[in-house]
């Protein structure tokens, strides 16, 4: 059972590819087909490539490609049937009953379940005598009875079983509540315990406002247990494209988002009215939590812990937030550990003065390198200015790079163009770096489409003949019956491109047009990059007729060839021979 043509038809038609897709990405006019910055991977020229004639994208960087279906599977991260729900919420559509397949969605809307089940619990223990601690932590952290409702903040017991018992009584399975990820499994093999005990509890929440993980915080400084605990990825939570709190950024009226370091921060810095605060969930910040941003805002304020851990982490956060192109700015916090010390020590205008003097991410390196050295003697100045020279040179906008290599030459009494030639020399090594580093990356993808078709590599020929077929019967079906005469799809020698064809011959077979949105109900996501770049690609239509003759000859000959040599074994080797001889002379003439 599926989802009927004619509705994923409609869906297509109420959804066009460039206007799903430009909600996400910027897009830019190229001739009839627009570019843009591709949301699967990190790039900084624009390879993604939207076609709104076949409604579909094609990313030249990393191979990705599809329809619309496809493309929220992708970028949102659901599977076929949620992406078709989430296009059809989009447009005002309602889902048709299918009998499809939908356990997986079911288990989903159980975790939430159960979920949002574990943060009323949790929140409740406040109220309790036993619960009575974490309301005294989160007092002592000074959050207001109202904070704590807001974020619907709680306490986890101190008890092996307390919220698993709990939640057997409301009638959910081991099973149910193990995928939830708040439990564990006894060593013994038999029975479950509590995964949060004695601790305060942070519930995440999704951009719907469903409850999807929870983070835990010991209430003590002992060292021997581990000061957070952080629900695992389950079906409803994936962490590296999470971020805390963004369920209440989003809508802010602040300008840009503040991303800082944790739960309590976050928390601190929503009390003090900055409510544009989100945090990465005990992970290391991502690719996919930065495209998450870029989504909601044109400016980052970053602003980690002051020390030297966070410093690194401001670094690498730096560079992933440089591929989105948004604005960065990062906030230096002096005299306190973290935003919420410094709130607390300085109050809260005095942070909104910060940030409204935060210096961009190039002043930032650049300060922070001149404070690692004493710029007091000469080998210091030195130091610093190499630092300097590099990080000027990592800098693709010519404009800055100009403005701060002046600075820095008056500030070091240098010469600028001494300077000015040092980085370019810089510079252009690491642009010629990168480019090698693109043609790597060009040469992987060509090996990712040989996992799609993995014969591919190893008849190439024959797969180029099939994909020839395939691309002319998708721009002109008209050709349906002159193909269908000569070739069947058990002819084709690479199993992918027969399921293709064949999925292709029976949509025309029963008159429909050869739309992408009907490939992606049968066909996974890295297989629709390939099945987009053949709709795409560019067939002359002239000589339709005579292109199939050439490929259904190459087919079948490739064919017999390969028929000759499996049969093939000492006794009749002479013969085989003879066969492939035969053959090729044939496919001569
Ligand atoms: N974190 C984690 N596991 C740890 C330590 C930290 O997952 N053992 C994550 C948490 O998401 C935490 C963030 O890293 O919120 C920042 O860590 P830290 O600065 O130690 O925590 P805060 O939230 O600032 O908490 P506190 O102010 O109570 O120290
Ligand atoms: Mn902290």
């Amino acid at each position: 059972m599926r989802i009927p043509d004619e509705f994923i038809e409609e869906l297509r038609q109420r959804n066009d590819i460039e206007s799903v897709i430009s909600s996400y990405v910027n897009l830019k006019r190229r001739g009839s087909n627009l570019v843009g910055l591709c949301p699967f991977h990190n790039e900084k020229t624009p390879s993604f490539t939207v076609y709104p004639s076949s409604n579909s994208y094609y990313c030249f960087g990393c191979g990705a490609g599809g329809d619309p279906i496809t493309f929220i599977r992708g970028v949102e991260n659901l599977d076929y049937i949620d992406a078709i729900k989430f296009l059809a919420d989009r447009s005002g559509m309602r889902m048709p009953e299918t009998g499809y397949d939908d356990s997986m969605q079911k288990l989903r809307m159980k975790v939430y379940e159960i979920n949002r089940a574990a943060a009323r619990f949790f929140h409740e223990q406040l109220k309790t005598e036993s619960g009575k601690k974490g309301l005294a932590y989160f007092k002592s952290r000074e959050l207001s009875a109202a904070t704590i409702k807001h974020f619907g903040l709680g306490y986890a017991p101190d008890s092996w079983d307390s919220l698993y018992k709990h939640l057997r009584k409301l009638g959910y399975s081991d099973d149910l509540i193990f995928a939830s990820d708040l439990i564990s499994k006894r060593k013994s093999g038999n029975g479950y315990f509590d995964r949060f005990r004695d601790r305060v509890m942070f519930p995440i929440i999704d951009l719907r406002g469903n409850v999807i993980a929870f983070g835990g915080r010991r209430l003590s400084e002992d060292k021997t247990v581990a000061k957070y605990i952080n629900s695992s990825d389950t079906p409803v939570y994936k962490k590296s494209t999470v971020l805390y709190a963004m369920n209440y950024a989003k809508n802010s009226k602040n300008k840009g988002i503040i991303l800082a370091e944790g739960y309590m921060d976050v928390i601190a810095l929503h009390q003090a009215g900055f409510d544009n605060a989100v945090a990465a969930c005990g992970t290391a910040f991502t690719q996919e939590q930065a495209r998450l941003l870029s989504r909601y805002t044109d400016e980052i304020i970053v602003t980690l812990d002051a020390d030297e851990a966070g410093q690194k982490a401001t670094n690498r956060t730096i560079e992933i937030l440089k591929s989105t192109g948004i604005k960065i700015r990062v906030l230096r916090i002096t005299d306190a550990k973290d935003p919420d010390e410094f709130i607390k020590k300085f109050g809260n205008e005095k942070f909104r003065m910060l940030i409204e003097g935060a210096n961009n991410d190039i002043e930032y390196k650049l300060m922070a390198a001149k404070s690692k050295f004493d710029l007091s003697t000469d080998d210091g100045k030195l130091s610093a200015l190499k630092q300097a020279a590099q990080i000027l040179a990592n800098t693709d906008d010519s404009i800055a790079r100009d403005l701060y290599t002046g600075r820095i030459a008056d500030e070091f009494g240098v010469s600028k163009d001494v300077l000015t030639r040092q980085i370019s020399t810089i510079y252009k090594s690491r642009v010629s770096n990168e480019k090698k580093q693109h043609i790597e990356k060009e040469i992987k993808r060509a090996s990712s489409s040989d996992r799609v078709n993995p014969e591919r590599k190893y008849n190439t020929r024959t797969a180029i003949a099939e994909e020839t077929i395939i691309s002319l019967l998708m721009s002109d079906p008209s050709l349906y019956e002159y193909v269908n005469e000569r070739i069947k799809p058990s002819d084709f020698l690479t199993r992918f491109n027969s399921r293709v064809f064949e999925y292709l011959i029976e949509l025309l077979k029963n008159q429909k047009m050869p739309d992408i949105s009907l490939f992606s109900a049968e066909f996974a996501p890295d297989e629709m990059g390939k099945i987009v770049e053949m709709l795409n690609k560019k067939v002359s239509l002239d000589a339709g007729r005579e292109q199939i003759d050439d490929c259904v000859k190459v087919i079948f000959s490739d064919k017999k060839l390969k028929e000759a040599t499996e049969n093939d074994n000492e006794e009749n080797w002479a013969e085989t021979i003879k066969k492939i001889t035969d053959i090729k002379r044939g496919s001569k003439k």
